[in-house]
């Protein structure tokens, strides 16, 4: 008990205790108020890398990536949005499969290591960080992931989606998108059309977060105008900053202030500097004058990490969300404010998102359908009773009515018979 090294330890912490070390604070702050963050595309570099074979890597250590358990863990990430995300490419060809099979690798992760936990409500999220386990959201990032149907829509959120980004870098037949790299669904009108105003209603009916970051600023701009409940960018960083797209202008912040959201800053350096070389002074540059324009309550943080290439000094990797907390401590932030950034703010907003839902649980499933014209495309097919008749015995419309009994009758006799057969 009374041994000298004992007695020289306890006396240096006896000094350092009234001016704690920020790097001490910061970890201690984490491990009460451990992040949320807005979103990682690991789930995209499962595909890129391992064909979402699970099977042949160790998500506790994946040395190739920036992101893996132990980094999440050394960070005091507790939560992460992790993005269902397929190229623009596959808008008019198969956006749903690959978008499923996303969701599928993100569920299949997150069921088969015991450090994570599918979490699809802020119960279920408070109920992972007390079992001490990283909760896993699910988010879809690209409204092209759900080819302008609520229908699919409605199965994304049963699968456990919880929120989705109305664009990537390509428009959508009812949202624009802040990039002009694909050449698609060009409109004068760049807000949201009458479909996409559906699409943000079924979503606050769901209970599913609207995702700004990608959006044009007039389509982000009638989000705001419309949506009952709080949405998100939730990798995005300040335009006056960095005069990106990607980023918000200071008079959209304004709006989102009014509705009560969160902006998650985006780290990736390009973001944050416009340049590739950023440092972590640059990105509290950016926590800094959010605070001024909004204040704290609405800002959070969102990595983009496996997104994007490069990342500031001192934030290559899941692991270093400290450093950026302590530096921010160094600049005079509060530790209630910080708190809130670590994941008050997002937890308020999820919590309205489900106050809405339950304000709206009397109001049915949405069946409003985006106009046929806008979405021809060969990949996608109206359902109607196959037409088998040759072309030459086609005699028009009432012909119809005398084959689709036959048809049937035909279909069943083979069925009958397989069965039949089958058995044997
Ligand atoms: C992680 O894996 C790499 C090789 O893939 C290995 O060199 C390293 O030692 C491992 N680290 C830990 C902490 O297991
Ligand atoms: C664009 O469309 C929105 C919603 O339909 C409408 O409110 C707005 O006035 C339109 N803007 C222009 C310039 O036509
Ligand atoms: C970041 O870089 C700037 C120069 O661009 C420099 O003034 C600042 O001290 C650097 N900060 C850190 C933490 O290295
Ligand atoms: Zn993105």
């Amino acid at each position: 008990m009374s041994s000298p090294g004992l007695l020289v330890v306890l006396a240096s912490l006896c000094l350092l205790t009234p001016v704690q070390p920020e790097g001490q604070r910061a970890h201690d702050l984490m491990l009460r108020y451990p992040l949320i963050d807005g979103h990682n595309d690991f789930a995209m570099q499962l595909r890129k890398v391992y064909s979402n074979r699970l099977s042949q890597l160790d998500l506790h250590n994946v040395s190739e990536l920036t992101t893996d358990i132990r980094r999440l863990r050394a960070g005091h990430v507790q939560a992460q949005l992790f993005a269902a995300y397929v190229l623009c490419g596959a808008q008019q060809k198969d956006a749903v499969r690959l978008t499923l099979e996303q969701v599928d690798v993100l569920r299949r992760m997150c069921a088969e290591y015991q450090e994570l936990e599918l979490v699809t409500s802020t119960q279920e999220l408070r109920d992972s960080r007390s079992r001490g386990s990283i909760g896993c959201l699910i988010s879809v990032e690209g409204g092209h992931s759900m080819d302008s149907s609520l229908p699919t829509l409605r199965m994304f959120y049963q699968l456990g989606v919880r929120s989705m980004t109305l664009t990537h870098n390509c428009n959508t037949p009812w949202a624009e998108s802040s990039s002009k790299l694909y050449d698609v669904y060009k409109r004068r009108n760049s807000s949201l059309t009458d479909f996409g105003k559906a699409v943000v209603e079924e979503m606050n009916r769901l209970g599913m977060i609207v995702d700004l970051s990608h959006s044009s600023w007039e389509t982000a701009s009638s989000v705001l105008q419309l949506s009952r409940a709080p949405v998100i960018f939730s990798h995005s960083s300040s335009y006056h900053l960095c005069p990106h797209h990607r980023n918000v202008p200071d008079w959209l912040l304004h709006k989102l202030r009014d509705n009560r959201g969160v902006i998650m800053v985006n780290l990736y350096s390009n973001f944050i500097t416009c340049r590739d070389e950023a440092n972590i002074s640059h990105v509290a540059d950016h926590f800094d004058h959010l605070r001024r324009v909004i204040g704290a309550q609405f800002i959070g943080i969102g990595g983009d990490f496996e997104g994007v290439g490069r990342f500031p000094k001192g934030l290559e990797d899941v692991s270093k969300y400290p450093n950026l907390i302590q530096e921010l401590l160094q600049r005079g932030w509060k530790e209630d404010d910080l708190a809130n950034v670590l994941r008050g703010n997002f937890m308020r907003v999820f919590e309205e998102v489900e106050r809405v839902r339950d304000e709206l649980s009397s109001k049915p499933p949405s069946e409003e359908q985006v106009p046929t014209e806008l979405v021809q495309n060969p990949c996608r097919m109206v359902l109607r009773p196959p037409d088998l008749r040759p072309r030459s015995l086609d005699h028009g419309p009432t012909s119809r009515a005398h084959h689709g009994p036959n048809l049937l009758v035909a279909l069943n006799t083979a069925l009958l018979l397989s069965s039949l057969l089958n058995a044997s």
